[in-house]
């Protein structure tokens, strides 16, 4: 239960504030207070309340996915089913995701059955009911006069549309909604034992950001676990920065002549993952079930590196690291996760991407290095210390050279579908190869100068 409380509270930390509208005078976060407020004081039962508090969460699903704004600034369209679902999802009782789901389809059974109250809708909620189908068909409405459940759905309905009084709630915090309903939270969390993929998921990621993913071909997903902070993962960093290479026979160590002339440096270490436990932790825990959910199938680990951008670091050159994978001809489609130890800048050369470009196959290139005459636009993929990002292996990217004097580190972790077979080893057996012949990666693309490993 802590997961879900954490994943659902950061969604109203960072979303539902003054900046995040639905067209509305107050704030998502007091408009949800007041629903719940109006559900306990009527003597709602918890799955109410908690539906009630809960209810417009697909709002803020959305401003999380980064979707563009949609119903004239009115916050998303399916900000209902999709809102129930995750509710569902992150292990709430059956009635708490379907109480939430309905309060749209509430909205349009009562202005079918009820013309006049239409007239009593917030300007918000009017505009809304254009984009959500307008009243119900006759037909809809019977399917719903037949569902035992319905009338608590529409006392919900109410809670909602009276929950739009700005001021008693002003400054109302987080922290208090949260120690307040608590204990209605509680008794209406009951993780499905049988379903333990979708109960006991570190991270669920929501319709939402799938739908990102989909579009974009990457995804960016932030702190999905609150205790990988910083420092934890700058040790982690600096575990492998300095490598017992005895102990560590398996782990690959790349060094780099830095731009600025100075001494070899460190600039990858690869196959860690498997053998040191806080890495492995991480990598074949969270990572790859956040992999697991964007594929829609199990995944598996493929190849894992992190590396290490020192000052003077140099950059990528334009590539799809389908590239290389073609050549290996292991599996056939890859996903990789950037997990960010420290915080990217334009300066340090963050990654750059260029969105929605995964689905065109491999574009013209020289030994990996996509040609200059292909037409792509990058934007850079700025993150923090704990932030992890997918991107599908057609997606073209690139990165500069580090021009600060701070080191930037960010693990590589790459998985296949398992179905395609697990094919780990295979990969480094090939990677000794490679690196006899002195270069760090299959393709051409790295734009340092990689010193060979005395
Ligand atoms: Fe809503
Ligand atoms: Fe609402």
């Amino acid at each position: 239960m802590e997961v879900a409380l954490q994943r659902l509270r950061s969604l109203f930390e960072a979303f539902g504030g003054g900046a995040y509208t639905i067209g509305e005078a107050m704030s998502i976060t007091q408009h949800s207070a007041q629903a719940a407020q109006l559900a306990r004081a009527a003597g709602e039962r918890d799955a109410a309340v908690v539906a009630a508090l809960f209810h417009d969460v697909g709002h803020l699903l959305g401003f999380e996915a980064g979707l563009p704004a949609e119903m004239d600034g009115c916050g998303f369209e399916a900000h209902d089913s999709s809102g129930g679902a995750f509710l569902t999802q992150l292990g709430f009782e059956e009635d708490v995701g379907w109480l939430a789901a309905q309060h749209v389809r509430a909205k349009r059974y009562r202005v079918a059955v009820d013309p006049a109250y239409a007239n009593k809708l917030s300007e918000a909620s009017k505009t809304t009911l254009r984009f959500q189908g307008g009243p119900m068909s006759p037909a809809e409405v019977a399917a719903c006069d037949a569902d035992p459940r319905w009338p608590e759905a529409l006392r919900l309905r109410s809670y909602d549309e009276g929950a739009k009084e700005e001021e008693p709630y002003k400054g109302f915090s987080i922290d208090a909604i949260f120690e307040e309903y608590m204990p209605a939270i509680e008794r209406t969390f009951s993780p499905k034992k049988t379903t333990t993929t979708t109960t006991t998921r570190p991270y669920v990621l929501s319709a939402e950001q799938l739908r990102k993913w989909d579009e974009d071909g990457f995804l960016v997903v932030r702190r999905p676990d609150p205790s990988l902070t910083a420092e934890r993962l700058g040790e982690m960093a600096e575990f492998l920065a300095t490598v017992d290479r005895e102990a560590y026979p398996m782990c690959l160590v790349h060094r780099e002549r830095p731009l600025n002339g100075g001494p070899p440096q460190i600039c990858r270490v690869e196959n860690f993952c498997k053998h040191e436990p806080r890495w492995r932790d991480l990598c074949l825990g969270l990572v790859q079930d956040l992999v697991s959910q964007v594929t829609r199938r199990p995944a598996v680990l493929f190849k894992d590196k992190i590396n290490f951008k020192g000052p003077g670091g140099g950059g990528f050159l334009c590539h799809q690291d389908a590239t290389a994978y073609a050549t290996d001809k292991l599996a056939t489609r890859h996903v990789s996760a950037l997990v960010a130890v420290d915080a990217a800048t334009v300066e340090n050369g963050a990654l750059q991407i260029s969105p929605g470009r995964h689905n065109e196959g491999i574009f013209p290139n020289d030994r990996g290095v996509v040609r200059d005459d292909v037409d792509l636009d990058f934007s850079h993929v700025l993150v923090d210390p704990g932030d992890v990002v997918l991107f599908d292996s057609y997606l073209p990217h690139k990165s500069d050279a580090n021009t600060t004097d701070t080191w930037r580190r960010s693990a590589f972790l790459t998985f296949n579908s398992a179905d395609e077979g697990d094919f780990h080893e295979a990969y480094y057996a090939k990677k000794a190869e490679v690196i006899q012949q002195g270069a760090i990666s299959i393709n051409l693309d790295f734009g340092g100068t990689i010193v060979p490993d005395e």
